[in-house]
This record gives structure tokens, sequence and C-alpha cells, in this order.
């Protein structure tokens, strides 16, 4: 285990923002991370894919990439699995994992870059399901008092992008694996309309659960940018959730507006199209801007800095703020 002085994180964030990292140091095992943290007293920035991160200086600690890795049946029956995954395994290998054991839950979570550590920290979504619905318990190492937790699903607080370890207990704990309960009969969520439209045109009227990966796959390909091509970190913002009053006032003025009700009787308004209205998808300025397929997500074309898509997220945040009267929250991690 080799710590590193002054290296660049340019690529270990899929935003491609070169910014260098004081220390740095990949860890394997529980046993590694304690002897880093014993021997250095200095901030830590805790690394999976760097796929929802935006960095806008140079990290003055030690960034330390997790590689905690391997799966293990917990305990089995005829109908489900218990799977527990080290935090360091990349997400769409595990959902590709599940896909040939004909595990069902996570299908619809295909192609969401990150590690599985990082899954529960904002509690990721796409497609209808989020990684909630199937995860029993996060094991955690206090990085206080140096012991090892465990969360159940409850614990986590689990809401729409959040989880305790995102608000509460943030910075607290470096999660060291997931445990989740997957099923092993079919039950195929195409609830989200995109779904069954693409499953038609691919002629397909009984799909698998790899089906269901498939869809997702050419839905996210068709207008979600590939961070090998151009650094973006998915959604910049979350999608605002309003009331009633709100969401019947821009209705008005705006017949179109995509919402969703919640089960509270509140509504989620589509972040990516307030953005649009806003006149910003597709705007360009210098090696950075908003996509032209995706409002929601800001993007470097290369050589941009962190400090300049930051403060292009104010601007969206301010326009929005000025038409809609909603104040939109960054998804991402800022740095
Ligand atoms: P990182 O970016 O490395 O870290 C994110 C945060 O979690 C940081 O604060 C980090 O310190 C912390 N962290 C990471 N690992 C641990 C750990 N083991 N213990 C404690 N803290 C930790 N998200 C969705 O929900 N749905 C989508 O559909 C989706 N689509 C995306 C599409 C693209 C093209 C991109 C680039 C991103 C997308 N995202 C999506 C966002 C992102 O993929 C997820 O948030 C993912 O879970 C981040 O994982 P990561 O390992 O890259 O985390
Ligand atoms: N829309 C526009 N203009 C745009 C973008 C979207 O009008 O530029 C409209 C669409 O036409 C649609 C609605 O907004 O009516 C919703 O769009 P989409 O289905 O693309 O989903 P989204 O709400 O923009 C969310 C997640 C994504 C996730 C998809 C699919 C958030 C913040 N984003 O995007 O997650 O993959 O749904 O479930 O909830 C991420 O979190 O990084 C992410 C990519």
């Amino acid at each position: 285990m080799e710590i590193k002085k002054n290296i660049s994180l340019k690529s270990y964030n899929t935003f491609g923002i070169d910014v260098v990292a004081y220390a740095f140091v990949e860890v394997s095992s529980i046993d590694e991370l304690k002897d880093v943290l014993l021997d250095n007293n200095q901030p830590i920035l805790i690394l999976g894919g760097g796929s929802n991160l935006l960095f806008t200086k140079d990290f003055e600690g030690i960034a330390i990439k997790n590689n905690l890795k391997g799966i293990t049946v917990v305990s089995e029956n005829e109908d489900e699995v218990y799977l527990k995954v080290g935090a360091g395994e990349v997400w769409h290998e595990f959902v590709l994992f599940c896909i040939e054991n004909n595990y069902a839950g996570i299908e619809n979570l295909s192609l969401i870059p990150g590690n599985v550590g990082a899954s529960p920290m904002q509690n990721i979504g796409a497609y209808g399901v989020e990684v909630k619905d199937v995860i029993t318990a996060v094991e955690a190492f206090d990085l206080k008092d140096y012991s090892i937790k465990t969360f159940s699903n409850q614990m986590c607080d689990f809401g729409y992008r959040s989880s305790i370890f995102k608000t509460s207990e943030k910075g607290n704990y470096f999660i060291t694996s997931v445990t989740f309960k997957l099923s092993k009969q079919t039950r195929i969520n195409t609830s989200y309309g995109a779904i069954s439209g693409e499953l038609e045109s691919m002629n397909i009227s009984n799909p698998t659960i790899k089906d269901v990966s498939t869809a997702v796959i050419n839905i996210r390909l068709s207008k979600l940018p590939d961070p090998k091509k151009i650094g973006n970190s998915g959604s910049f913002f979350k999608n605002p959730i309003v009331s009633k009053i709100q969401k019947n006032k821009i209705i008005q003025n705006y017949p179109d507006a995509p919402n969703y009700l919640q089960p509270d009787g509140t509504f989620k308004m589509a972040a990516g199209w307030l953005i649009e209205k806003c006149g910003w998808k597709g705007k360009r300025i210098d090696n950075y801007g908003v996509h032209d397929l995706q409002a929601l997500v800001l993007v470097n074309y290369g050589g941009a800095k962190g400090s300049d898509i930051f403060k292009l997220s104010e601007q969206v945040i301010e326009s929005v703020k000025t038409q809609f009267e909603i104040v939109l929250e960054r998804e991402v991690n800022i740095l």
C-alpha cells in the first residue's frame, strides 16, 4: 500500500477536472484503511468511481480510493438471495453479475457509473427503481472510533437521492459493504414509460431481466453523455419537490410541464425541463456548458475548471428561481 504525494485526480473523477490531492492511497481491506488513518491525521476524501463529485480546488488532504472487493452469498432460499458486496465493486459489473445469475431487482439500475459503496450514499435511482428497494444492510467503518457498524435499511433513512450518509452522518463513515436482497423469481418493473416503449421497439413482449437491462442501457445511451468522451457527473441537480399550489401555478402558464404526484401529495417537477425552458439547454461557454440532449447534465468539454462549472450551476439556479420561483438543489457533491 503506497501513499503517493501530489497526485492529479483527473482520471479519478468523471467530470475530468484536473486538481491535485496532496496525498493519495488505494485500500483493499479494512486493516489497510485503519493503517492509513492511524498514520495520517489530515482531512480524508473517500473516492469511489468519482462520478458524483465536482472538484472546485485542489484537495488538501488524503484521497482514499476504495478497492474493497468481493461478492458473498449470505443466505438463499428458493425465492430470494442475500448478497454481501464489497464497497469497491463496480456497480454496473455487479448488475451484470446479478443478471447472469438471474437475480432480479437491480436491472433497471443498469449502467449507473460508480461503485457499490456509494450506491446507498444518495440512494441511486433510475427508471422506476431505487437501490433502497433492495438494500437490507450497510456495513460501515466509523471514522471516529474505528469500530464497524451495521445499519439496517430503516436506519439509513433513505429518501429521494438521500440517506443519513449524505445528511446527518455526512463524513462520519467509510462504507465497507452493502447487503442486497434480490429475487430469484423474475419480477419485471416496466412502470417507467420509456422502458415499455423501448421493449416494443426491440420487438420483445415477454421480457427477461436481461431485456429490461438492455432497454435501460439503450435509453441511457440515447441521452446521457458518456463520461469517457464528455466529462460530466450525471444529473447535476435534483428534481425539485413542490406543493400542489406551486405545481398548479406553473401548469397554468405551461400546461406541458412534466410533474409526478408523490405519495405525500407533493409533486416532483422535472429540473431538466425547467432548465430547458430557461434557455440553457445546449448552451456552451468556452470548454464547458449544459448538455444538448439533457439539460440536467452540466458538461466539461475538456480542460474546464470545476469552479467555472460551479459558477454556471449558480447561474442556472438563479434563472430557474427567477422564472419559476423554484430553488434547485445540487445532487453532485461539491469539493
Ligand atoms: P463518488 O463520486 O466517488 O463519491 C460520491 C460521494 O460519496 C462522495 O462524497 C464520496 O466521498 C462518498 N463516498 C464514495 N464511496 C464511499 C464509501 N465507500 N463510504 C463513504 N462515502 C463514500 N445517479 C443516480 O442515482 N441515478 C442515475 O441514473 C445516475 N446516472 C448517472 C449517469 C452518469 C453519466 C454519471 C456520470 C453519473 C450518474 N449518476 C446517477 C451519479 C453517480 O453515478 C452515482 O451517484 C454513484 O452512486 C456515484 O458513485 P461513485 O462511486 O462514483 O461515488
Ligand atoms: N426533460 C426536458 N428537457 C431536458 C431533460 C428532460 O424537457 O433537457 C423532460 C423529459 O422530456 C421528461 C422529464 O423531463 O418529461 C424527465 O426526464 P428524464 O426521464 O430524462 O429524467 P430526469 O428526471 O431528467 C431522472 C434522474 C436520472 C435518472 C432518470 C431516469 C434525477 C435528478 N435524475 O432524470 O438520474 O437516470 O431520471 O430514471 O432524479 C442522476 O441522478 O445522475 C441521474 C442521471
